[in-house]
């Protein structure tokens, strides 16, 4: 991030592995993608956050993980934009409700963001509405902030969402991602920045355009084959696959020994980075929750082990304090 480059030569090494990356910021502890979510994982002591990017009709890039509004801010109450309430395709999907597409940001920042899962996540509805939606400007500009002030380089993941929507809008996210990475003068390989998506097509665009690592998003039932993975080894300097990948699930929901995905990206020199590691019991292996109830929190620590002893390069998550556990812990071991 915007470090000076003294500063940079300071910090202990710029090639963290293995890494913990918040995902939509500290989203077990705030309502998903507010500066205060991101700020709070940051304070815990992350290496990076991740940040999902869609634009909005006047081309801004904000901080959303979906088109649709209604699941994360206040827009269904608005009396003042029902008029842009309507049925909309996204990625062959039909979706119902208010679209950030449809959106100018001056009217996209009236909006109040709140918490997506209330019934999982009760405690972080004490934060609806205390923040509007950010924009990549404004987070890249926290993100720096942050790193000279507490002194180390705070690193960012950034997920072109739906890009090929966005193309057929005439609303290309490449284009004023790479515009805004240059602006802020971090567009070069040590500003801590990794451009990710599961769509291929944008990714080698990028590729072609930036020096910035790559890493293609993998989500479960995508093709894993040599092929395959010699195919993103063109473009990309990393894969993101879903947990399940690395650790598959039996049966009965159960995890056990690792697959061979870690050990065939590494062949490549393909960095892993897994998605996403929840505290929940609804979102853990059956062996690893504590108790019956869904949303008390379960065995995230040793997930986030076993994860480690398969070999990963970072791990995802929505609790970064039981990674960072996990992580320091395994340090330890190893020193
Ligand atoms: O970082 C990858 C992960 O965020 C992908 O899943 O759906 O949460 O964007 P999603
Ligand atoms: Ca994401």
């Amino acid at each position: 991030m915007t470090v000076t480059r003294e500063a940079l030569e300071r910090a202990p090494s710029l090639v963290l592995s293995p890494a913990v990356v918040a995902h939509r910021g500290a989203s077990g502890h705030r309502p998903e993608h507010t500066l205060d979510a991101y700020r709070t994982a940051i304070r815990m002591g992350v290496d990076d956050i991740e940040l999902d990017l869609v634009s909005t009709r006047d081309g801004v890039l904000v901080a959303r993980h979906d088109l649709e509004l209604s699941a994360t801010t206040d827009v269904a109450g608005r009396t003042e934009f029902a008029h842009l309430l309507r049925t909309l395709v996204v990625d062959g999907e039909e979706q119902h409700g208010w679209f950030v597409q449809d959106f100018t940001l001056h009217d996209l920042k009236t909006l109040a963001t709140r918490e997506r899962m209330p019934g999982t996540r009760p405690g972080n509805t004490a934060y609806d509405g205390a923040e509007g939606i950010p924009t990549l400007t404004e987070v890249l500009a926290m993100v720096g902030a942050e790193s000279i002030r507490r002194g180390r380089p705070v690193g960012v993941l950034l997920e072109l969402k739906h890009a090929t929507h966005h193309d057929a809008l005439g609303l290309p996210l490449d284009v004023p991602l790479l515009r805004e990475l240059s602006r802020q003068g971090l567009d070069h390989p040590w500003a801590r920045v990794v451009l990710m998506s599961f769509e291929a097509a944008v990714l080698r665009r990028l590729a072609g355009r930036t020096r910035l690592p790559i890493v293609q998003l993998l989500d479960v039932g995508d093709e894993l084959t040599p092929e395959a993975l010699d195919g993103i080894d063109e473009y990309a300097d990393g894969i993101g696959p879903h947990t399940s990948l690395v650790l598959p699930r039996d049966r009965t929901g159960a995890i056990g020994e690792p697959s061979c995905l870690v050990r065939d990206a590494h062949r490549r020199g393909l960095t892993v980075h897994v998605w996403t590691v929840r505290g929940e019991n609804r979102f853990l292996p059956t062996n690893l929750r504590h108790g019956p109830a869904p949303d008390a929190l379960g065995d995230m620590t040793t997930m986030v082990r076993e994860l480690l002893a398969a070999g990963v390069d970072g791990v995802i998550t929505d609790h970064p304090e039981a990674a960072l556990a996990a992580v320091r812990e395994s340090a330890h071991v190893g020193s």
